[in-house]
């Protein structure tokens, strides 16, 4: 049994009181034994029998849940600064990605790239991402898009969920672009994606699945046989929505029953409401906000209505070529008009909601797995205002420390 005492703020970020409400405790302490909370509290109300457990002091610092990035493309081939610096002097995403560059240039890297090569990669970029108190990734397939590459990619998520420290949760983005090999047979690779759904899902190889609804990618109608097909596969739908234009992507997520609706920078006043109506999370992404200079997604909007608003990264080599989570949520509050509270709330319990994990990690309370971050900072507001390169001093993960400040 292990004591964490000495916190100035634990933010528990459990359920109540919604977006803005990270229900902290001041002063306070923390008790786990075999990987899960056994209590919290203030420190002057610790129980007599939980006195004897083996300290340790957070001097003073902030705590808070083991952060869940939620939205992410972590395995893939090569980077694309060239097309970084053709977007700033003036070519469009889309127009790069018409060209052959964009997500086709990763899909060609990566297939190239043995899992061996894709793995160490991966692994390189998860264990910067849990010294900054990440603890939990969600990552997608979608840069093979074909049979072999995309299984590839799953094993990679696989190999590294078994690795560990930090928890995976893969997610198949087969219908992410129709691959060139496709391109005057659209509908005999959406029948190709169709049919690895129920194989995928059978293996254990994924848990989300997740369509790329976008006049260059798909449509409504095919992100809806595809989720219902992934869904019946006992798979949680995902979307990529109304990104670079409103396609019904967010109402579409809301009729299906989808897990969450990711992207958002346009979605329209109905799929907002349908949203809420269907109890979708959304998920910002404010670092393809800002790489892709987009107007941001309409934060305010949707917690108003009240609709969670994770927030992650969506790390990829093209739209957001960062993996700092910390980052996005600072931006979530400069561009999206979120408080800070409302952003930590983003990236922990609704970034596990977003995933159907909200059970079992996201907030630190009795049960929950003793997933946190110690953060050198005295409160939530201090930590995503005086932004650095690492805040983090401590890394638990399944209540091992995983990651120390030197
Ligand atoms: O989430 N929108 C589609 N997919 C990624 C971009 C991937 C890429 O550019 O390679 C995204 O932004
Ligand atoms: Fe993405």
């Amino acid at each position: 049994m292990l004591l964490l005492h000495n916190i100035g703020l634990l933010a528990t970020c459990r359920a109540d009181g919604g977006q803005g409400e990270i229900n902290g405790i001041r002063d306070a302490a923390m008790v786990w034994d075999e990987g899960r909370i056994l209590w919290t509290g203030p420190e002057s109300e610790l129980p007599a029998n939980h006195a004897t457990a083996e300290r340790r002091d957070a001097r003073g610092r902030l705590v808070i849940p083991g952060l869940v990035d939620c939205h992410t493309h972590l395995a893939f081939a090569g980077w694309r600064a060239d097309e970084f610096a053709r977007r700033i002097a003036g070519e469009s995403y889309l127009h790069i990605a018409r060209s052959g560059g964009g997500i086709l240039s990763t899909v060609r890297a990566t297939r190239d790239a043995a899992e061996d090569a894709l793995m160490s990669r991966a692994a390189g970029f998860l264990e910067q991402m849990t010294a900054l108190g990440v603890t939990t990734v969600e990552c997608k397939s979608g840069y093979g898009l074909d049979r072999e590459t995309e299984l590839r990619l799953l094993g990679v998520y696989r190999a590294l969920a078994r690795r560990g420290p930090a928890r995976i949760v893969a997610t198949y983005l087969g219908a992410h672009v129709v691959p060139p090999e496709y391109r005057d047979r659209r509908r005999a690779y959406v029948e190709l994606v169709l049919s690895l759904i129920p194989e995928i899902a059978a293996a254990g190889l994924a848990r989300c699945c997740d369509v790329f609804v976008e006049e260059a990618a798909f449509s409504t109608d095919e992100a809806h046989e595809v989720l219902s097909t992934a869904m019946a596969a006992g798979l949680l739908a995902k979307l990529h929505a109304d990104q670079l234009s409103d396609g019904g992507g967010a109402a579409l997520a809301a009729a299906i029953g989808a897990i969450s609706a990711d992207h958002l920078e346009h979605a329209s006043a109905a799929g907002i409401a349908a949203m809420a109506a269907a109890g979708t999370v959304a998920v910002s992404l404010p670092l393809a906000t800002l790489y892709l200079a987009q107007r941001p997604m309409p934060a305010r909007a949707f917690i108003e209505a009240d609709v969670p608003v994770a927030v992650a990264t969506d790390f990829n080599p093209g739209s957001a070529p960062s993996w700092h989570l910390p980052l996005a949520l600072t931006l979530a509050c400069t561009l999206q008009r979120m408080t800070p509270a409302e952003a930590l709330k983003g990236a922990t319990l609704y970034a596990a909601r977003a995933l159907g994990l909200d059970q079992r990690i996201g907030s630190l309370e009795p049960g929950k797995a003793a997933d946190f971050a110690v953060i050198d900072a005295p409160d939530v507001n201090h930590w995503l205002y005086h932004f650095r390169p690492n805040a983090c001093v401590r890394t638990v993960i399944g209540g091992r420390t995983v990651w120390r400040a030197a």
